[in-house]
């Protein structure tokens, strides 16, 4: 049974202080009532050591449990937005997923719209960093979405689906059949991504059985049926629950909402 994900991407908002007082007040809301429920934070990589030590303070002061990170009454699991596939070496100013992990990551976010506009990422370079979270035993989030223009050209599935073939490389193919659970697919379409303009349940839902389709065809239905597909752009406690009752929609990842302990928490509980 794959799970329902709550992923907040905070992108880069948040200091070191900020992150620690979002955490007090996310966690005393919480109060236990997220239980079961399997929520991850995508923090800015110099704010992840205040998101380790705040999450951790707070799961001890509520009784709840940070190991493993996704069980009942558990602490949020932490992610970061984006790493090098190398792990170490001349790459200045990269950051290394085998040192997120040692910090205490649980997923890696690989490539968002605005890793792929903004930096320039290409569906090449993003495999390549999916296979780089596998080796170093992170859980991969991979975002995929289509433009305005392309979704008004008619090319949605036709983007997607070439996002999505590009991280299905050998190498990860084997690793999915083995484990699954440890990647999931976002889908943000980028028009609506930060502009208060959410597709309708019916648009999301389309994709997100395009998606599953697709995935059974190249996976196996028993290994597609296990990747959690979420879809993100403007969710917000107003639109969450009509969005997550919708077919083939097993989770969401939250931008501007996920800034505020109380709004975030309103979608976790709608
Ligand atoms: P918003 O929720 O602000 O639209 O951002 C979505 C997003 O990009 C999450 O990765």
């Amino acid at each position: 049974m794959r799970p329902f994900i709550y992923a907040a991407n905070w992108k880069l908002n948040k200091s070191p202080r900020e992150t620690k007082a979002f955490f007090q007040d996310f966690m005393a809301a919480a109060g236990g009532a997220n239980a079961k429920k399997s929520v991850v934070f995508f923090v800015p990589a110099l704010s992840f050591q205040a998101a380790c030590e705040a999450t951790e303070a707070a799961a001890a002061a509520l009784g709840m449990s940070t190991a493993p990170k996704v069980s009942a009454r558990s602490a949020p699991a932490l992610g970061i937005q984006n790493a090098y596939f190398e792990t170490q070496g001349a790459f200045t100013g990269e950051n290394s997923m085998s040192v997120a992990k040692e910090m205490g990551a649980a997923w890696v976010l690989v490539g968002h719209s605005e890793r792929r506009t903004i930096f320039n990422e290409t569906d090449a370079n993003l495999a390549k960093k999916v296979e780089a979270g596998f080796a170093q035993g992170l859980k991969v989030m991979l975002c995929i979405g289509e433009t305005l223009n392309e979704r008004e050209a008619g090319q949605t599935m036709k983007v997607v689906e070439t996002q999505s073939l590009a991280a299905l490389t050998p190498t990860v193919r084997a690793k999915l059949a083995q484990a699954p659970h440890e990647f999931a697919l976002a889908y943000e379409p980028v028009w609506a991504i930060g502009t208060g303009k959410v597709a309708t349940p019916e648009q999301a839902s389309e994709v997100h059985q395009f998606l599953r389709a697709l995935l059974t065809k190249e996976l196996g239905a028993q290994t597609a049926e296990e990747i959690s597909i979420l879809y993100g752009g403007s969710v917000k406690a107003e639109n969450a629950k009509a969005l997550g009752q919708m077919p083939g929609i097993d989770g969401f990842l939250v931008g501007g909402a996920s800034l505020d302990p109380k709004a975030f928490q309103a979608i976790i509980s709608a």
